[in-house]
């Protein structure tokens, strides 16, 4: 472990940082771009020439099983084995050769049909929940919206049965808690892996029985096409249910936190809202900088393969890195004004979905679900503004990689 004489201490767990943690990314760029946090004990990157240069470097592994093991502490490995095991088939847990080969067969559930055919589910969904709140004057964007949503649409495009759909959401999120873990100080590391573990299990038998029937009775839902895929290709089909796993765990929480991050994003900005109300035209560059501005995912880990030098600091095969996205989004040698929000920025090559191998698979169904969500959402709620008697409650679950709102009163 190095150690530093003098060292800086940044907490990115303090509850101010947990409110905004652009300021903090700010000094620590400044001060320490890369820098090795003692009490965490991995390296944290916060320039975008360096975190865009990690992602595309092939010395860096995207293998994590060790990080998942080490931050259970004390607890025995047994108690994350159902866990582990599903892991041990995710792309996004892979190198090449073994990520390229699954991505590929992944990206079959990604038909320009399949996508097409989604927008109507996209659209009727956010329909349905607004109806629910229409005539309440007001809601919680987390609760009332952003939780239900991909949680309705991403079982719907995997044809998952009615009866099975609160218990994969549930299932779903207690999977993906573990993967934010990492460094969190305040943690039940604990309760987080029994429940992961528990859910991993439970999940994946409900997945293995709907790909046999799926194999048996093919339809057009994720399932059948991937079902399909694996089948032509001979692939082994006890690995299907980690990918499908993986795909609806890697867009739920992502969804919803950047959904309300877009919300918050938009009121706290009214320039900004009238301009996209008065063009609506504009909501493609909207969600391109809300996707650069407040990032749901704003640090992603990566494993030294071997010894290297990054910014001039050596470090050692094996050491931990957290790429930070979304301090990179704000990176005024990239961005200009990176603090200013603009719906109009262009070009804006924000790191939002990652970039190189492991760019985000789900990017055209995350766009689809936030330009259909906030369009809807400006046309049938014209008067949506903050609710000034409830504060919102930035996420408390988000150790690191995941950012958004636990709750997010409006009204209209
Ligand atoms: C809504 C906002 C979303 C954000 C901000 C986001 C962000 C990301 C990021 C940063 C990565 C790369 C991780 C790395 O570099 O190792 C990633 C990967 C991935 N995302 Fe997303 N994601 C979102 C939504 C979705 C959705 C809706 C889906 C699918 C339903 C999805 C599926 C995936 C998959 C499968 C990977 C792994 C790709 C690979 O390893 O090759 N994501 N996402």
């Amino acid at each position: 472990m190095p150690a530093f004489a003098n060292q800086q201490t940044y907490d990115l767990f303090a509850p101010e940082a947990l409110a905004n943690s652009y300021p903090l990314y700010k000094r620590m760029r400044s001060e320490d771009p890369v820098h090795y946090c003692e009490s965490a004990g991995y390296w944290i990157l916060t320039r975008y020439r360096d975190v865009e240069a990690a992602l595309h470097d092939e010395r860096l592994s995207s293998d994590r099983t060790a990080l998942y093991i080490n931050q259970l502490g004390s607890l025995d490995v047994k108690e994350l084995q159902n866990f582990l095991a599903f892991t041990s088939n995710m792309m996004v847990d892979k190198d090449p050769p073994e990520h390229t080969r699954l991505r590929k067969l992944a990206k079959q559930g990604f038909t320009t049909r399949a996508i097409e055919s989604w927008r109507s589910i996209i659209e009727n969904t956010t329909d349905r929940l607004l109806d629910q709140v229409q005539n309440h004057g007001g809601m919680d964007v987390v609760s009332d919206l952003s939780v239900p949503l991909p949680g309705f649409i991403l079982p719907e495009i995997f044809g998952v049965p009615e009866t099975d759909r609160v218990h994969l959401l549930e299932w779903a999120m207690d999977i993906v808690k573990i993967f934010g873990a990492p460094g969190g100080s305040n943690i039940e590391i604990e309760e987080l892996a029994r429940k992961a573990d528990k859910a991993a299990a439970q999940v994946s038998a409900l997945i293995r029985q709907l790909v046999e029937q799926r194999r048996r009775q093919p339809g057009t839902d994720m399932i059948s096409l991937l079902s399909v895929a694996y089948q032509e290709q001979g692939f082994n089909f006890e690995e299907l249910p980690s990918v499908c796993i993986q795909i609806l765990n890697a867009g739920m929480l992502t969804t919803t936190d950047l959904i309300a991050n877009a919300v918050n994003a938009l009121l706290s900005h009214p320039d900004q809202l009238q301009k996209l109300k008065k063009n609506p035209t504009l909501i493609n560059s909207a969600v391109e900088e809300i996707l650069r501005f407040d990032t749901s995912v704003p640090f992603f880990f990566r494993i030294a393969k071997q010894d290297l030098t990054i910014g001039g600091k050596e470090i050692v095969a094996g050491s931990v890195i957290a790429l930070g996205l979304g301090a990179a989004n704000h990176d005024p040698e990239k961005f200009e004004e990176p603090e200013v929000f603009d719906i109009t920025r262009t070009p804006n090559e924000h790191l939002g979905f990652s970039s190189g191998i492991h760019f985000c698979l789900g990017a055209v169904l995350a766009r689809m679900e936030l330009t259909i969500c906030l369009t809807t959402l400006l046309r049938r709620l014209p008067n949506l503004s903050f609710d000034p008697d409830q504060q919102a409650i930035p996420t408390k679950h988000s150790i690191l990689i995941f950012k958004g709102f636990d709750s997010l009163p409006v009204k209209f």
